[in-house]
């Protein structure tokens, strides 16, 4: 399992975070890791996960899995295949991303068969609610509106955040969504979360490596 609390870091399909440029992200990573003694996870896109996976030590997620057992399904982003690359996990269900719940349901099978942690994103309390149900080893809570803006969801929305960490006491909640600046994390874990997920504050940062070492800073107290 994941040491918590964590930082993951989500490249989506930023151009500054794909190919070498999630390399160069993982290496970043991976020295703020070791210099604060926090978890640093990075969720690239498939391509990419062999070669960040070389390049670093950190944990590296998938963004996402299908369903498709091994056979005949070209073009699926099969779980055995990205566990093979050296993913640890992958994200499901993230709001760019939607799943429903039997395709959830199946993928979060398929990557507990494949050994990956899972890390599933609920829009709303009552979604987060839903999907514990279904015992994924994480969930993140991400209100969709507050995704790529500049007020953090911690700041924006925080009965959000702690009804989801006050309903779900089984599983590790995380929160996600315009999480900018080390206020936005000391906050959120004040709320109850275990770790943050986090895009543009770091994937479009001038200095992605300050940031983060201001984010585990603001973690340091919860460990
Ligand atoms: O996966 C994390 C994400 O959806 C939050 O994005 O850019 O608001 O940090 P951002």
């Amino acid at each position: 399992m994941l040491p918590l609390p964590a930082i993951v870091v989500n490249c989506k399909a930023y151009e500054a975070c794909v190919g070498d440029g999630a390399t160069r992200l993982a290496q970043v990573c991976e020295r703020v890791a070791k210099l604060t003694k926090t978890t640093i996870v990075l969720a690239v896109q498939p391509a990419d996960i062999f070669h960040v996976r070389m390049a670093s030590r950190i944990p590296v997620f998938a963004q996402h899995i299908d369903t498709a057992e091994p056979g005949a399904h070209t073009g699926a982003v099969l779980a055995e295949a990205v566990q093979h690359a050296g993913a640890m996990g992958t994200l499901l269900n993230h709001s760019e991303k939607k799943l429903t719940i039997p395709v959830l349901t199946k993928a979060i099978a398929r990557a507990k068969t494949a050994g990956l942690i899972t890390l599933v994103c609920a829009a709303t309390p009552a979604e987060a609610k839903q999907i514990a149900a279904l015992k994924p080893d994480l969930i993140a809570i991400e209100p969709p509106e507050l995704i790529g803006g500049n007020v953090s969801v911690s700041t924006a929305k925080p009965e959000v955040v702690t009804a989801t960490t006050k309903s779900i006491k089984d599983i590790p909640v995380f929160c996600g969504a315009g999480v900018k600046t080390k206020d936005d994390v000391a906050k959120a874990m004040q709320l109850g979360v275990k770790g943050i997920l986090v895009a543009s504050g770091v994937t479009l940062a001038k200095n992605p490596e300050q940031v983060l070492k201001d984010f585990a800073a603001a973690m340091q107290k919860f460990k």
